[in-house]
């Protein structure tokens, strides 16, 4: 089953970042990275077009306090986002019926892409969403095109889980894969169903 969660003002550091919930004054920061082209693309939406767009997505992030803002620890600037979302098909997936998962989605400004920051950010957000929030299990999924996105869950310790059609925020469906990763400090034994579109332990 989906965990309950909301960030409820939780900053979470690390060697070169720190996260922290969204608020309106990110606006800015928020469009310069939203706005370039392919990189919402990678992740299923669109690049903004305008900053309207970008300040009703930054109202839904500051509302479901549920997205990370990623800022350099640096300068504090608002670089990327890290959500943690509910994974879908939950009445499907009768494995998880009892446990208790999220699902991570991100996204970084391109500038600053290749240094293996988002690396650094989602192994922060998992060692605290196991250690601190004592969460069964996570997924993450990528598209079959975006191979980077690919290579950071890897990093991060992710195995492939599922091979589906995912719709993007954009209608499309595109071909990609579920990742999972158990909390290791748990004794977690999963019933699988679905072997159709089973990866794990192939
Ligand atoms: C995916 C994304 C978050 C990666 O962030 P990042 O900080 O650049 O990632 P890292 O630097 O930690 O790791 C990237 C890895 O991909 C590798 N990589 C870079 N270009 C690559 C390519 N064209 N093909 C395959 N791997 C590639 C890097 O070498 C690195 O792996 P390594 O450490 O083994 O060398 C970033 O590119 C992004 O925001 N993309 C757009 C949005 C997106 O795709 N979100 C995820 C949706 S599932």
């Amino acid at each position: 089953m989906n965990a309950e969660f909301r960030i409820n003002g939780v900053k979470i550091i690390t060697e070169r970042l720190f996260l922290r919930a969204f608020k309106q004054g990110d606006i800015n920061d928020f469009f310069e990275y939203a706005s370039v082209k392919g990189v919402g693309e990678m992740a299923g939406w669109q690049h903004h077009e305008n900053i309207q767009k970008s300040n009703e997505i930054l109202n839904s992030f500051i509302k479901e306090d549920k997205t990370f803002a990623i800022c350099l620890k640096e300068s504090g600037k608002v670089i990327g986002s890290l959500g943690v979302e509910k994974y879908g098909m939950e009445d499907k997936l009768t494995e998880f019926f009892s446990y208790k998962g999220r699902e991570i989605g991100y996204v970084l400004s391109k500038e600053y892409w290749g240094k293996g920051l988002m690396t650094e950010a989602v192994k922060a957000v998992i060692d605290y969403l196991f250690n601190e929030q004592n969460l069964d299990f996570l997924t993450c999924g990528y598209y079959d095109f975006n191979t980077r996105s690919k290579r950071v869950q890897e990093k991060c310790g992710f195995k492939p889980y599922r091979k589906l059609i995912m719709e993007t925020r954009m209608g499309t469906k595109e071909p990609g894969v579920l990742n999972l990763l158990l909390n290791p400090n748990k004794q977690i034994a999963l019933n699988f169903s679905h072997p159709e579109t089973l990866l794990y332990n192939k």
